[in-house]
């Protein structure tokens, strides 16, 4: 017990390291994507620090979970309609793969976050070295899927996973107390294990090809940089 809490400590400080490297990409005057999830969360508290000491920056939220953190250090938002481009989209991940090829959406906004990376200029990743994978897919691929047909969505994905010889399950992804997750658009969120994507490209395109599915957790060609904190510092990765 006393070992787990050390090392979710230790994991939070790589995360707050991490989001602190991430601040010399912030320039006055910034429209700026808000990323979602316990890393992001030490990102927007830094970026509500400096607007308290007076940086002007305008940012679009990628979750309600962020816009009330944001909301709340008084940092001024805006959307995608009266600002649909971003300059920088500071966000965490799931997992960080080579040439930058990311899995999100273990928080549930991967598609929030995707349009808001889309239409940034630039996306930058922070995250602790536990997210740094040599080949994508350890960490349950999340997929949001629109409740409309969702039992013949689920076994088009479940196809999708023979083809793409996944080492587990599509599974509907509940909360804490069991009840059905639901993502801020309303959809659901399937967690697919696939173990091991060497072709995240080709899977893109397979998911994506079923029309139940409204988008997936790769973000691939997205992510311009990464900021990684683990023992031995912040690691700066370009695409
Ligand atoms: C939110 O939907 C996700 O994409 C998060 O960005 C991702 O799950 C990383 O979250 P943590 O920073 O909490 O690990």
């Amino acid at each position: 017990m006393a070992r787990a809490m050390e090392d979710h400590k230790l994991s939070e400080d790589f995360k707050q390291q991490a989001a602190q490297a991430a601040l010399v990409e912030l320039r006055p005057g910034m429209r700026l994507g808000l990323g979602t999830g316990s890393t992001a969360k030490h990102f927007v508290d830094l970026v509500g620090r400096e607007v308290a000491n007076g940086l002007e920056v305008v940012c679009v939220p990628t979750s309600e979970k962020t816009a009330a953190q944001a909301r709340e250090l008084g940092i001024p938002l805006t959307d995608l309609e009266a600002t649909p481009e971003l300059d920088l989209t500071v966000d965490g991940a799931d997992e960080i793969g080579p040439g930058l090829a990311l899995i999100k959406g273990g928080g549930g906004a991967l598609l929030r976050e995707k349009i808001v990376a889309a239409a940034s200029k630039r996306m930058v990743v922070i995250a602790d070295a536990s997210k740094d994978v040599e080949t994508l897919g350890a960490f349950p691929l999340p997929i949001e899927v629109n409740l409309f047909g969702f039992g013949a969505t689920l076994q088009r994905l479940e196809n999708v996973l023979k083809d793409f010889g996944a080492e587990g399950q599509a599974v509907r992804r509940v909360t804490d107390t069991g009840e059905a997750f639901t993502t801020d658009g309303g959809h659901a969120i399937v967690d697919a294990l696939f173990g091991r994507i060497p072709q995240p490209e080709a899977l893109s395109l397979a998911l994506l090809d079923i029309p139940g599915v409204v988008q997936h957790g790769l973000f691939l060609n997205l992510c311009s940089r990464a900021y990684v904190a683990g023992p031995g510092g912040i690691k700066i990765v370009d695409a």
